[in-house]
C-alpha cells in the first residue's frame, strides 16, 4: 500500500484525550493564551469519565462541617494503603472543593440538600460523606460541563483521530503521529508540549467497565519515548459490575447503590462482608448487621458499614464467597436495596442504575436484587509525574488524570478519580502552557522518522499470514482475566508473560483485508500494539511486588510486607526492554506524618 502524504497541524501545546482531565488541562491552557488543541480517539464528550457514575469527592463540608482536607487527604493515604504520592493527595485534597464550585459556576447542576448546598453521598474509604454528585450520572454532568466551557473557548478540537507514536527532537517532545479512524490517513501534530489525558487499560481484560478506547495508549506511547511508569501492578477491579447477561457482563453498577443503603448478600442471603473487615478498618466498622442498619439511617454517625469497605477489599470478598461456591446463579453476589429504599427514592437517586437493569437485564431494582462482580475498571499505575507540575521525566510531556501514577496508590478510592481529573487536568494545563510558552529554540522532525511509522502501520495490509487481530485481541483478555487478575501467583504471572510472548509473536502474522477506509480491523491490529505493551508492564510489575497491598494480591506472599511499603515500582524501557526498578517514595513532611498517629 503506497504511503501517502500526510496533514500537518501545528500547535503550542496538543492534549491527547478528551476526557475530564483532557478538557479540563484544555480549558487551561487556551486560558493561558496558548495555542491549544484537544485530540480524541473518538467522539468528543465520549470518556471512561462518564464511569464514574456516583459523584465527585471533595471535602466541601455540606453534610458534616467536621470534614476538610485533612480528612480527605488522610482517607486517600489509607486507601491507598501509604503508597500515595503524599504531595498529590495533599494537593487534591486542598484543591478538590474549589474545583467542584468551579464545575458548578460552569453549570454543572449537583443535587442539592435541602437549604440549597451541594448533596454529598457516602462512598467506600471516605470518612464522611463527601461526594458532590449529580444522581447517578455525575461523570456525564461533569463531561457536558467542561465539553460546553471548551467549545465556548475555541479549542480546536480534532475526533475520532488515533495517536500511533510521539515524536521527539532529541530528549525533548516534538509533536505527535496518528491516523484519522475515518479515512485511514496519517497526520502529524507539531506541538512544543504534550499533555497526555488518555485515561486506563481496561480492555486488556475480558471483564471491564472499559469501552473499546481503553487500550493503553498514553502508558504506551510515553513508555516509547523513555518516559517512567510506576505502580502498574495496581489495577482496580470495581466490585460491582453488571453479571448477567453475558453481553451486558463488566457494566459498571455505580457504589452510589451501597452510598445509598444497598447491601451485598451471598447465596444464602448472609451478608458476608461483616466477615472479611480487615483489621486496620475494624475500629471504623459496623461489626453486626443492626449495627450497619442503625448507621444507615443515623445520618449523624461518621462511621460505616462494611459494604462500603474500600474497593479492593469488597471486591476480593466477592471472589472469595463466588470461589467458595456461595455465590449466585451467575457467578456473581447480590446487590439489594429494593428492601432498603422506596421506589421513588431508588428512582431519583439511581435513574440510570434503574433503566440500565430494567433495559439490559430485565430487572426491576426497586423490587428486585441485582446479580454483580467485579469488573476492571481503573488503573493507579500510569505515567510517573512531578506532584505540582505533572511533567513527565520527558521534557515537553506531560500526563494528568487516569493515564498518571501517584495519586492513588496501591487502590483508589471511590468519586477521587473525577476530583483527581479536574485538580490535576487544570495543572496540567497550567505547567504545559508555561513550558510552551518559555520554549527558546526551534523544534525538528524528522521525515525518515514519520515515513518510518507509517510503513509500520501500513505493514498488516502487506503480510501473507492468517491471523485475526480480533482472536488476538480475546486470548489476549482471557490470559489477562485468568492469570493477572485479582488474586496472583508467581506461577500464573510467568505464564501470562510466555503468553504475552506468544500473542505478540502471533500479531505479526495479522492480515487485514479491505482498504484503510472505515477499516476497524486495521484499527484493532494497531491498538494491539499498546495493549501487549501495558499487559506486559502490568505483569512484570505484578511479579517484582513480592507482597498483598491494595489491588495487588499475591496469593504466594499473602501478607503486606513493610520493605515494600517504601517503594513503588518504576516501569523503564531500556534498549528496547522493559525494567523494573524499585524506587523509594518521597518523604512526608512530619506535619502530615502527624495524622496518622496512631495507625498500624
Ligand atoms: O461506582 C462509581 O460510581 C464509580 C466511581 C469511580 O470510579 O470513581
Amino acid at each position: 500500500m503506497a504511503l501517502d502524504k500526510y496533514e500537518t497541524h501545528e500547535y503550542d501545546m496538543i492534549v491527547v484525550g478528551a476526557g475530564g482531565a483532557g478538557l479540563r488541562a484544555a480549558i487551561e491552557a487556551s486560558a493561558q493564551g496558548v495555542r491549544t488543541a484537544l485530540i480524541c480517539k473518538s467522539l468528543l464528550g465520549k470518556a471512561h469519565t462518564v464511569m464514574a457514575e456516583g459523584g465527585i469527592a471533595a471535602a466541601l463540608g455540606n453534610i458534616y462541617p467536621e470534614d476538610n482536607w485533612q480528612v480527605h487527604f488522610r482517607d486517600t493515604m489509607r486507601g491507598g494503603k501509604m503508597l500515595c504520592n503524599w504531595r498529590m493527595a495533599q494537593l487534591h485534597a486542598q484543591e478538590a472543593p474549589a474545583r467542584v464550585l468551579e464545575l458548578e459556576a460552569w453549570g454543572a447542576l449537583f443535587d442539592r440538600t435541602k437549604d440549597g448546598r451541594i448533596l454529598q453521598r457516602d462512598f467506600g474509604g471516605h470518612r464522611y460523606a463527601r461526594l458532590a454528585h449529580v444522581g447517578d450520572r455525575t461523570g456525564l454532568e461533569m463531561i457536558r460541563t467542561l465539553q460546553q466551557h471548551a467549545v465556548h473557548k475555541g479549542i480546536d478540537v480534532f475526533m475520532e483521530c488515533t495517536i500511533f507514536r510521539l515524536l521527539k527532537d532529541g530528549d525533548r517532545i516534538a509533536g505527535a503521529f496518528g491516523y484519522w479512524r475515518d479515512s485511514g490517513r496519517f497526520v502529524v501534530f507539531k506541538a512544543k508540549a504534550i499533555v497526555l489525558a488518555t485515561g486506563g487499560i481496561g480492555k486488556a481484560w475480558k471483564i471491564t467497565s472499559n469501552s473499546w478506547e481503553y487500550t493503553g495508549d498514553g502508558h504506551s506511547l510515553s513508555c516509547w519515548a523513555g518516559a517512567d511508569l510506576m505502580d502498574m501492578e495496581f489495577v482496580q477491579f470495581h466490585p460491582t459490575g453488571m453479571v448477567w447477561p453475558p453481553s451486558v457482563r463488566g457494566i459498571l453498577v455505580t457504589e452510589g447503590v451501597r452510598g445509598d443503603g444497598g447491601t451485598l448478600t451471598n447465596l444464602s442471603g448472609q451478608r458476608f462482608m461483616f466477615n472479611y473487615i480487615p483489621d486496620f478498618f475494624r475500629a471504623e466498622t459496623a461489626e453486626t448487621v443492626a449495627e450497619a442498619d442503625r448507621w444507615y439511617t443515623d445520618k449523624k454517625n461518621n462511621r460505616r458499614t462494611p459494604d462500603l469497605l474500600p474497593r479492593d477489599e469488597v471486591a476480593r470478598a466477592i471472589n472469595a464467597e463466588v470461589k467458595a461456591g456461595r455465590g449466585s446463579p451467575h457467578g456473581g453476589v447480590f446487590l439489594d436495596i429494593a428492601t432498603r429504599r422506596d421506589p421513588e427514592y431508588i428512582k431519583r437517586r439511581l435513574p440510570s442504575m434503574y433503566h440500565q437493569f430494567k433495559e439490559l437485564a430485565d430487572v426491576d431494582i426497586t423490587k428486585q436484587s441485582m446479580e454483580v462482580g467485579p469488573t476492571c475498571h481503573y488503573v493507579m499505575g500510569g505515567v510517573r509525574v512531578d506532584a505540582d507540575t505533572t511533567a513527565t521525566t520527558v521534557p515537553g510531556l506531560f500526563a494528568a488524570g487516569e493515564v498518571a501514577a501517584g495519586m492513588h496508590g496501591a487502590n483508589r478510592l471511590g468519586g477521587n478519580s473525577l476530583s483527581d481529573l479536574v485538580v490535576f487536568g487544570r495543572r496540567a494545563g497550567l505547567y504545559s502552557a508555561e513550558y510552551a510558552k518559555n520554549f527558546q529554540g526551534t523544534l525538528t522532525i524528522d521525515v525518515g522518522q514519520i515515513e518510518a511509522m507509517a510503513r509500520e502501520c501500513l505493514e498488516p495490509f502487506e503480510r501473507s499470514g492468517t491471523e485475526n487481530p480480533y482472536t488476538v485481541h480475546q486470548d489476549l483478555q482471557e490470559c489477562m482475566q485468568s492469570l493477572v487478575g485479582i488474586i496472583r501467583t508467581e506461577g500464573e504471572l510467568k505464564k501470562a508473560l510466555d503468553e504475552i510472548g506468544v500473542l505478540r509473536e502471533r500479531t505479526r502474522r495479522i492480515k487485514i483485508g479491505g482498504n484503510r477506509e472505515y477499516n476497524p480491523a486495521w484499527h484493532q491490529a494497531l491498538d494491539l500494539h499498546s495493549l501487549l505493551t501495558v499487559s506486559e508492564i502490568v505483569t512484570r510489575a505484578a511479579l517484582e511486588r513480592k507482597e498483598s497491598r491494595g489491588a495487588h494480591t499475591r496469593e504466594d506472599y499473602p501478607k503486606t510486607d513493610p520493605a515494600f511499603g517504601k517503594a513503588n515500582v518504576v516501569v523503564r524501557q531500556v534498549n528496547g526492554e522493559i525494567t523494573v526498578p524499585q524506587e523509594p517514595l518521597p518523604e512526608m513532611p512530619d506535619d502530615l506524618k502527624k495524622l496518622f498517629e496512631g495507625d498500624k
